[in-house]
């Protein structure tokens, strides 16, 4: 007998006929209907025992939590609530789960309390239906650049260069921390290490990609990312994975366009495939909110949301329309911004994007041209000598979804500002040459996957859309 997933059992018309599923125990009502659930879908199947003809031992070990097999006829359900259900032959125990040591209880757990319990939280409905969603969408991100001539380039993850130029760079070294070797000066003598010099995991694979995009044309990462950052938000992780695209010769608007399409592309993606996961997190959703006071309510339910994403186009405009925007708004109760804009040149904080999105445009925008000195050194300057052709996509409840730009291609302007920052030529010896031989307009995005998660589960915490998150002072797993 081939063994079926429940996901299939659940569409499969129901003759009687012998069927055979493994799964975990959901619950065990009145010792007679186990409600048992194999990860395949939201759905559990029911299972109708007939306790009389199964020994104590067994009875006994159907909790909440236990591995099974059951063997029996899959027939048209005589209760309300599902099509079909297994009247029950045979039942093998593969692993009992003791209900008094068990975590995972059929109640509502805290979302802090699952996350002291990272290894066994995919076991319940909510993270099931996180977790498979992040599956749908990652394969969605790869079929989306498959289909579209890009090719899947593995950036390095040890690197010896800083990308984003932030300095939040976890070091990775083989020397002897308590006994390193030293210079002449005293400092730790990175020449000694294994590299022969001082490496780290990639904040980025962006430069990397930059050098096979100008010689396979367009090319995406995806790829674990990390960053140093200790910021404790809701937002960040340590370690991350961004889906890095790299285009020669698109410009800036090329490249806004590419942005936009592509998130469109895996929202329909999964508003097409993943409809049970969608409704069930929608419900959890709702429900959440009907706690909170009206006034915080979100306006439009999950899939609404997604769709109406996808249906409407972003709202592109320049960081200095969204400066004059902001002075002339008063963005709440007390009227104020917690950091108010004063001048042209600051840099946006989240209250000020998530202003722009949520209250002004209601819809996501795309800010572009950006004051270089708020950015990158690798974006394209301007001809005004004072913008760059930066753009960061900003969302609904999340703010900042996408970063990207066009790059600075001309090997003179690029050397110039790598001087004024004090990025030495030698850290970047190769990412030069790229603009010495053969350079062209090119430019590229980064998407932090795990935001995107977020949008799609509206889930409120980053720890809460990866399966194990690492942040300060949180790796235990
Ligand atoms: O804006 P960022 O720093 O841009 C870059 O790294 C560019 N090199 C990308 C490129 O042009 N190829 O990061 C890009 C995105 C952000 O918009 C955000 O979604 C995500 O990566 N991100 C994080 N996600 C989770 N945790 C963090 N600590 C993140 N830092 C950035
Ligand atoms: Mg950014």
């Amino acid at each position: 007998m081939a063994q079926i997933s429940i996901q299939q059992l659940l569409v499969t018309e129901p003759k009687s006929q012998d069927v055979e599923v493994n799964g975990w125990v959901k619950t065990f009502r009145s010792n007679r209907f186990i409600a048992l659930n194999d990860g395949s879908t939201i759905n559990n199947i029911q299972c109708v025992v007939d306790f009389e003809n199964f020994d104590e031992k067994t009875i006994k070990a159907i909790n909440t939590g236990a591995a099974l097999n059951i063997k029996g006829k899959l027939i048209e359900s005589q209760g309300k609530g599902q099509d079909v259900e297994i009247v029950v032959e045979e039942i093998y125990v593969h692993g009992a789960a003791d209900p008094e040591s068990y975590p995972i209880q059929p109640k509502k757990h805290s979302l802090e309390f699952l996350r002291e319990k990272a290894h066994l939280r995919v076991r319940t409905n909510t993270f099931s239906a996180i977790m498979r969603l992040r599956s749908a969408l990652a394969f969605a991100v790869h079929d989306y650049f498959q289909r579209n001539g890009f090719y899947y380039f593995h950036a390095p993850i040890i690197t010896g260069s800083d990308a984003e130029g932030a300095g939040e760079m976890f070091r990775v070294t083989t020397l002897d921390e308590k006994n390193p070797p030293l210079t002449e000066e005293g400092r730790v003598n990175y020449k000694e290490d294994f590299f022969g010099k001082e490496t780290n995991l990639t904040v980025s694979g962006q430069l990397e990609a930059e050098a096979y995009a100008m010689g396979l044309g367009k090319v995406y990462t995806f790829g674990p990312t990390f960053r140093a950052e200790n910021s404790n938000t809701s937002r960040h992780l340590a370690e991350f994975w961004m889906i890095e695209p790299e285009m020669a010769f698109y410009d800036l608007s090329m490249n806004m366009d590419l942005a936009e399409d592509f998130i469109k592309s895996v929202l329909r993606y999964v508003l097409e495939h993943c409809k049970d996961d969608l409704k069930f997190l929608e419900k959890r959703l709702l429900d959440e909110e009907k706690t909170k006071p009206q006034a915080e309510r979100s306006e439009m339910a999950l899939i609404e949301k997604l769709r109406f994403v996808v249906d409407n186009n972003f709202k592109r405009v320049t960081y200095t329309e969204a400066i004059d925007i902001l002075r002339n708004s008063k963005p709440n109760k007390k009227k104020k911004f917690e950091y108010p804009i004063d001048e042209w040149g600051a840099d946006l904080q989240s209250e000020h994007e998530r202003f722009l999105v949520e209250k002004h445009f209601k819809c996501p925008v795309i800010l572009f041209d950006y004051p270089a000195k708020i950015k990158a050194f690798y974006m394209r300057l301007n001809e005004d000598g004072k913008t760059v052709r930066a753009m960061d996509v900003l969302f609904p409840g999340i703010g900042e979804i996408v970063g990207g730009s066009q790059r600075e291609e001309r090997l003179e302007v690029l050397q110039q500002k790598m001087a004024d920052l004090g990025i030495e030529e030698e850290e970047l010896w190769w990412y030069l040459e790229l603009r010495k031989f053969g350079t062209a307009v090119h430019s590229g995005f980064g998407l932090g996957f795990e935001r995107l998660v977020l949008f799609v589960t509206g889930m409120g915490n980053i720890r809460d859309v990866i399966p194990f998150p690492r942040t300060p002072q949180n790796a235990s797993f």
